[in-house]
């Protein structure tokens, strides 16, 4: 069963999930979140941090597993999702960048890579509250329509539609966005303890449709929120226009 939210502002969405976060920091100062990169996120992101200030929190405990990273991208590159995952999550909430972890996409260990990092993310003894964003086709992390509802971490290829909307944040050039990447995969997603899917905007619209309302089914890989046990979509008026 999903519990739809529809809040007036990506702010206010992303207080929703501040709130919800900070609160299981209080309980749990080691508690782990999972994390993902995209715009979608960015609102949640802020008002966490402004709520871990306002609190008083100690974040010093708090662990983090991000969903992806594209496949032969040096860690460094200001696109790549480490570098993001630094600059959105790790400076602004004031983490322990040791405590946060992002898939390596090396090409030299990525096909051992994927079940390495679900052996790291069990080890922290799962994650509390995964934060995602959706792709227009439905996507979760690079879980591309088709994707194992089962699947676990590994390498996957990235779908031209995907290249084309990622092109942005490389100059533009579809030629500089990487064709691989390596993603948790449905499974290992499905494992976390709560789900916050966040969608804002028209051209989410379809997808959420999909996701909440549609068939469970490989070709809308968020579909399988609905047979997650605690799963929490929070979307505006545009995105919840074809419910
Ligand atoms: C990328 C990321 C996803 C994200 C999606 C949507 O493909 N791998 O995790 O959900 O983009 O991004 P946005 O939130 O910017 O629309």
């Amino acid at each position: 069963m999903t519990e739809v939210i529809i809040a007036e502002s990506e702010r206010e969405a992303g207080a929703i999930y501040a709130k919800c976060v900070a609160d299981l920091i209080e309980r749990k100062p080691d508690c782990v979140l999972g994390l993902a990169t995209g715009s979608s996120p960015l609102a949640a992101y802020q008002e966490l941090a402004r709520t871990i200030t306002e609190r008083g929190l100690d974040v010093s405990r708090v662990r983090g597993f991000s969903l992806d990273e594209y496949a032969g991208l040096d860690p460094k590159h200001p696109e790549s999702y480490h570098s993001v995952i630094e600059r959105t999550v790790v400076e602004p909430l004031g983490l322990d960048p040791q405590l946060v972890h992002v898939p390596n996409g090396d090409l030299a260990t990525i096909e051992h890579a994927g079940k390495a990092y679900d052996a790291a993310i069990e080890a922290a003894g799962g994650i509390d509250v995964q934060i995602l964003g959706i792709g227009t086709d439905g996507h979760i992390g690079f879980n591309e329509p088709g994707s194992s509802l089962a699947s676990g971490t590994r390498i996957k290829t990235l779908t031209e539609q995907t290249r084309i909307d990622n092109a942005r944040f490389f100059d533009g050039d579809i030629d500089q966005v990487p064709t691989h990447c390596i993603t948790q995969g449905i499974g290992t997603i499905m494992k976390a303890r709560h789900l916050v899917l966040l969608a804002f905007g028209d051209g989410k619209a379809e997808a959420i449709a999909e996701t909440v309302e549609g068939g469970v089914s490989s070709f809308c890989p968020a579909s399988a929120l609905q047979l997650h046990p605690h799963a929490t979509v929070i979307v505006d008026e545009q995105a919840a226009a074809r419910l």
